[in-house]
């Protein structure tokens, strides 16, 4: 049995969904602040199979070892978190409490009852603004806002369980830009509020939920002027989960990036999705975002070489499987 904590958002119900296909048990602990628990009802029709769910949070520790004790978990991959950089700028100690606090509490809970085996959702984040690209993992950490380094902290405490011995088999994975939803359309991403993130901002605008793209800066030094991304899509890095889980059959730890290797520009993206989706998508030019770097994108051999893993799924159909959730379910689950 593999615990999905943060199962029931975005990354999780794809992740759900991968294991599931694999022939896995899933559990999921969440607590719903930024998730619907509708995501993994669609997540149990797509694959046929139930999905135990526990609606707790992670910083209740004696919640945590409930459930990896009564559903006998093997495995837990860490999605819990917040993650907005701008919230994190107003809001630190949320998110170290949320984040680190909440790594903290679910570590010592996997430590009581014997699970030892992790696999954490970080972020290219860590990263902070590249020295030099495609970004390996070798690359300094130097993350620019709380955010960030509530992923780092909690890569560096990993680290440390891992040096401290006790057998502890933990995999971190650094995510890029995870877009896109599955090809059922059933299940996609469903920001609260306003999204910060391009895809969803740029899909609400197709369907008509938002009038226009802010398009943060258009004079960069790329072939555009617009930002440049490493966009992954959420089943190619759901895959990385399954296949990491893979790798983790003796103790020690792994360190690897989920991107594609290529970057797409802004406008790449808008103009992609219009095309899949027969929609425009009306923006305007603003100012550069405070924080944002021109160019991001990774370098995946290591997750290759490692677990055999690469992305197969191209930017345009990133665009078509985010436009068909997005058509779906204009309201995101709310409105199901
Ligand atoms: C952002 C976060 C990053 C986090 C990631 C996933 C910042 C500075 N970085 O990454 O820490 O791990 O989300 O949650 O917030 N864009 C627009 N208009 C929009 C939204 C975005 O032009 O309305 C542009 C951005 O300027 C950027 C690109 O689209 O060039 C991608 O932005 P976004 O989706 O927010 O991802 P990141 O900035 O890469």
């Amino acid at each position: 049995m593999i615990l999905l904590t943060g199962g029931a958002g975005y990354i999780g119900s794809h992740v759900a969904v991968a294991l599931l296909d694999a022939g896995l048990d899933v559990v999921v602990l969440d607590n719903l602040s930024h998730s619907n628990s509708a995501s993994l009802e669609r997540v149990q029709s797509i694959c046929g199979r139930p999905v135990h769910f526990r609606q707790a949070d992670i910083r209740d520790e004696e919640a945590v070892y409930d459930v990896l004790t009564t559903y006998g978990v093997t495995a837990v991959i860490h999605l819990a978190g917040l993650k907005a950089v701008g919230e994190s700028n107003e809001q630190p100690l949320s998110y170290y409490d949320n984040n680190v606090i909440g790594s903290m509490r679910l570590l010592s809970a996997m430590q009581r009852s014997g699970v030892r085996t992790i696999v954490f959702s970080s972020s290219a984040t860590v990263y902070g603004a590249p020295s030099y690209l495609p970004l390996d993992e070798s690359h300094s950490l130097a993350p620019t806002n709380p955010y960030g380094r509530t992923k780092l902290f909690v890569e560096e405490i990993l680290r440390d369980v891992h040096a401290a011995g006790g057998d502890w088999r933990i995999c971190i994975l650094r995510y890029f830009n995870p877009v896109g939803a599955h090809e059922s359309g059933l299940i996609g991403e469903d920001p609260l509020g306003v999204p910060n993130n391009l895809m969803p901002f740029v899909a609400q605008v197709a369907v008509g939920r938002r009038d226009k793209l802010t398009v943060w800066g258009s004079d960069y030094p790329t072939p555009d002027g617009t930002g440049v991304r490493d966009f992954i899509h959420v089943c190619d890095l759901a895959e990385g989960h399954l296949g990491a889980l893979r790798q983790l059959s003796e103790p020690g730890i792994l360190t690897l990036n989920l991107g594609t290797g290529e970057g797409s520009s802004v406008l790449q993206v808008i103009r992609t999705f219009e095309a899949v989706s027969g929609c425009r998508v009306p923006y305007e030019i603003g100012e550069r975002r405070t924080g944002d770097v021109a160019v991001c994108y990774a370098d995946p051999s290591l997750a290759k070489s490692v677990m055999g893993w690469t992305s197969t799924r191209s930017l345009l159909q990133m665009c078509a499987d985010h436009c068909r959730w997005q058509s779906m379910n204009p309201a995101g689950y709310a409105g199901a």
